[in-house]
């Protein structure tokens, strides 16, 4: 029987909208194939939300979110809206939609598939095999804590966690550990920060109280900054906080050779918010240049948590043989081989999709 899931689209600002094009595409083949189907209900965030509506995160946009059973987001933000006051920002909209849907837990798996090894600025050898998945705590640390401000004196804010965040957090981060490499690097700055000291206490006693047989190390995140391009197969799962998560994000995804590359999960307890690592991209919009794979790879995420696995198989596997062939947008260009545009590469795997037979993968 064919299920119907009613995503709530929000596209966002620069590239966000083109890729999230891309993305539907590719949803819409799968469909063609598979026993699921998707409507869609599209709602504006961001700076496309400012400017029709003086809102970041139109009530409209929240209400959709709230009452779907998934949202995809493109990306937010730009230099059109760089000069307004931090709660007016696009990106305002953003943190405040992560916020109200309590989605505390933003997954950002790192692979670097062996034929993208070579791409890397970073020696293939090194980092050849890598797959690890940053845990990154979201909805609390230094992006919500108060007090904050700025006077024409100083500018501050507050970097603060509370016990139940970081257990909450912890307890994830364990949990996928146990299902991969049982492994846990919890990543903070605790030879500084008293918050990053409590952070440490907290996980090592979730640790010890639940999860004896996972292996659990600390480590500053200076030297895992570090550590993420040196030797990142010694890395499974990373559990860090919000502003580390969103740095070593970034970070990592040199790995793979772009930040075009790495999608995410935003989970809490309800609906999931699926979207790309990287930003509005304001230098590709209308390039056809930008790679639409992280946002491709998102909704790949997206069925694994609505529980289409076969779905989300299917579709990996119709990325991974693009990536094989070489179809790739030009921020993973080399000297030998041609780029492609954004719309080429979803072709690839629509392509792809069509011919790969569900019950071989
Ligand atoms: P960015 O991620 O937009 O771009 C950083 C670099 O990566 C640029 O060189 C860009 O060309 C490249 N890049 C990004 N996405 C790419 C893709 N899909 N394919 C190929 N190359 C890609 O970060 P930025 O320039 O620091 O920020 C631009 C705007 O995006 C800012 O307003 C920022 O606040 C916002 N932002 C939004 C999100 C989000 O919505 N989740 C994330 C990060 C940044
Ligand atoms: C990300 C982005 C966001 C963040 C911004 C746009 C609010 O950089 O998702 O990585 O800092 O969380
Ligand atoms: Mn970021």
């Amino acid at each position: 029987m064919s299920h119907t899931y009613h995503l709530a689209v929000l596209p966002g600002d620069g590239i966000g909208p083109e890729v999230m094009y891309q993305a539907l595409r590719v949803l819409d083949a799968l469909s063609q194939h598979l026993p699921i189907s998707f409507a869609y209900q599209t709602y504006p965030i961001g700076g496309a939300a400012i400017d029709a509506y003086q809102n970041p995160l139109p009530e409209e946009t929240l209400a959709g979110c709230q009452e779907a059973d998934a949202v995809l987001l493109g990306a937010v933000g730009g230099p059109a809206w760089d000069h307004l006051p931090t709660p007016e920002r696009p990106e305002a909209g953003l943190l405040k939609l992560r916020q109200a849907l309590g989605l505390y837990a933003n997954l950002r798996p790192v692979r670097v598939p062996d034929t993208l090894a070579h791409l890397s600025p970073l020696r293939p050898e090194h980092i050849e095999g890598t797959d690890l998945l940053i845990i990154r705590e979201l909805t609390g640390g230094i992006y919500f804590g108060t007090p904050r401000g700025q006077s024409s004196e100083e500018g501050y804010n507050t970097m603060r966690y509370q016990r139940t965040e970081v257990e909450r957090i912890a307890h994830i981060a364990f949990q996928y550990a146990q299902r991969r490499r049982g492994k846990v690097t919890s990543v903070d700055k605790a030879n500084v920060l008293e918050v990053s000291q409590f952070w440490r206490h907290v996980v090592s006693e979730i640790h010890q109280t639940h999860y004896p047989e996972i292996t659990l190390e600390h480590l500053y995140v200076d030297n895992a900054a570090m550590q993420l391009s040196l030797n990142p197969k010694t890395f499974d799962v990373i559990l860090t906080g919000n502003l580390f998560g969103d740095i070593l994000s970034d970070a990592a995804a040199a790995l793979s050779g772009s930040l075009g590359m790495l999608p995410s999960a935003s989970l809490g307890d309800r609906t999931g918010l699926f979207e790309p690592v990287h930003g509005s991209a304001p230098d590709l919009v209308d390039t056809g240049k930008a790679n639409p794979m992280a946002m491709i790879l998102s909704t790949a995420m997206m069925l694994d948590a609505l529980e289409e696995e076969e779905a989300a198989q299917l579709l990996r596997h119709a990325i991974f043989q693009t990536i094989h062939e070489g179809i790739l947008t030009p921020d993973l260009q080399t000297a030998d081989i041609p780029s492609h545009t954004m719309d080429e590469v979803t072709d690839t795997i629509i392509h792809h999709l069509k011919h790969l037979n569900p019950t071989a993968v």
